[in-house]
């Protein structure tokens, strides 16, 4: 396993991670003994940063994610990430949302602590949460501030709030046929030192080569409405696929493995979180690190990818 630098903190996290939202009804891993299965082998192929939020069924996530960390033995051992959402921001919701995503998990400290997406409606002022984040890293109940899904201008904004701590990463999507990322958070993460902890960089299994054009996901969970498997969309992002074959066949390696691989020869900023459903995955997808496919290679894909146009005008 490669591991990488959270921020310009001292705390080094697996290139490849492991993001829990498929503990919940959205995606369909339900069982404990399941969940605890894929964390077990996520830790012995090498992965030691895990991405939970308060909101992946509604705290199942974190429950299991927690319970199954503690009954391995491995809580200090780990980097756990977890996220309060966006309408938790005012200093009350901070303090407490905090409390209820160390009592799921069952531990004493957060290691990361996100702010899942910026406040819509209710307005919080940005310092107001950014402080009492602030304050529980003072008191030792989180480590590091993390963002989720801002955009740069309210990534400097927010920064500018914390006056003793620096803020070391923000989530956002960022796979080989979602590159948005690119126009601006990840050049301001080299720029500043940040981490960018890239959400669905398998494009929530589009890119892992299993389906196809005739064989699309059977949407029982979240992907129904996802964009990404709307046949005009999905057609393209398959020619994409057959290239991470291609590629993949010289290395041994899997469309999922070359996938994840471009993401972090592009940007040493860049950590992946793919989720998992079952070991057999989470292995395949360790497998991600740790080898380099060619520039001419990085560069191939890097063109391909950059003609596929994803509309989300779907209907
Ligand atoms: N901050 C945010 O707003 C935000 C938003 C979304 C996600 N996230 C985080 O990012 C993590 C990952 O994103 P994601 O879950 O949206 O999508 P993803 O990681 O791109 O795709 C995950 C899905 O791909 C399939 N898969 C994974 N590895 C595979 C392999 N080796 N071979 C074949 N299929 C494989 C599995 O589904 P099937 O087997 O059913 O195909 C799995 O559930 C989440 O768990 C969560 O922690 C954050």
């Amino acid at each position: 396993m490669e591991f990488r630098y959270l921020g310009t903190s001292d705390i080094r996290v697996s290139a490849v991670g492991l993001g829990t939202w498929q503990f919940s009804d959205s995606w369909g891993v339900q069982e404990y003994e399941q969940a605890k299965s894929i964390v077990e082998k996520a830790i012995e192929v090498g992965i030691n940063f895990f991405d939970t939020a308060a909101v992946y069924g509604r705290g199942l996530s974190e429950q299991f994610l927690g319970k199954a960390l503690k009954e391995l033995g491995v809580r200090e051992d780990v980097v756990i990430a977890t996220k309060l959402p966006g309408e938790f921001l005012s200093r009350h919701d901070v303090l407490k949302g905090t409390k209820r995503c160390l009592e799921r998990l069952g531990t004493s400290y957060i290691d990361l602590m996100q702010v899942h997406w910026p406040p819509l409606w209710n307005n919080f002022p940005t310092c107001e949460y950014m402080r009492a984040l602030e304050e529980l890293v003072h008191q030792g109940v989180i480590r590091y501030i993390g963002l989720s899904d801002f955009p740069v201008e309210l990534v400097d904004s927010a920064w500018s709030c914390l006056s003793t701590e620096d803020l070391v990463s923000d989530q956002v999507r960022y796979n080989l046929v979602e590159r948005d990322a690119e126009k601006e958070i990840i050049p301001y993460a080299e720029a500043y030192g940040l981490s960018v902890i890239a959400w669905s960089p398998l494009a929530k299994g589009a890119l892992t080569g299993k389906y196809t054009p005739d064989n699309l996901p059977e949407f029982k969970d979240v992907r129904r409405g996802s964009a990404l498997f709307h046949p005009d969309n999905f057609r393209q992002i398959y020619g994409v696929v057959e290239v991470l074959k291609e590629i993949g066949d010289k290395y041994g390696k899997t469309p999922s493995q070359v996938a994840l691989n471009w993401l972090l020869r592009t940007s040493d900023t860049v950590i992946v979180i793919p989720g998992a459903k079952t070991p057999e995955q989470v292995e395949e997808n360790a497998g991600a690190a740790g080898w380099r496919m060619t520039f001419e290679e990085w560069l191939r894909l890097e063109e391909i990818s950059g003609r596929v146009l994803i509309s989300r005008v779907v209907w």
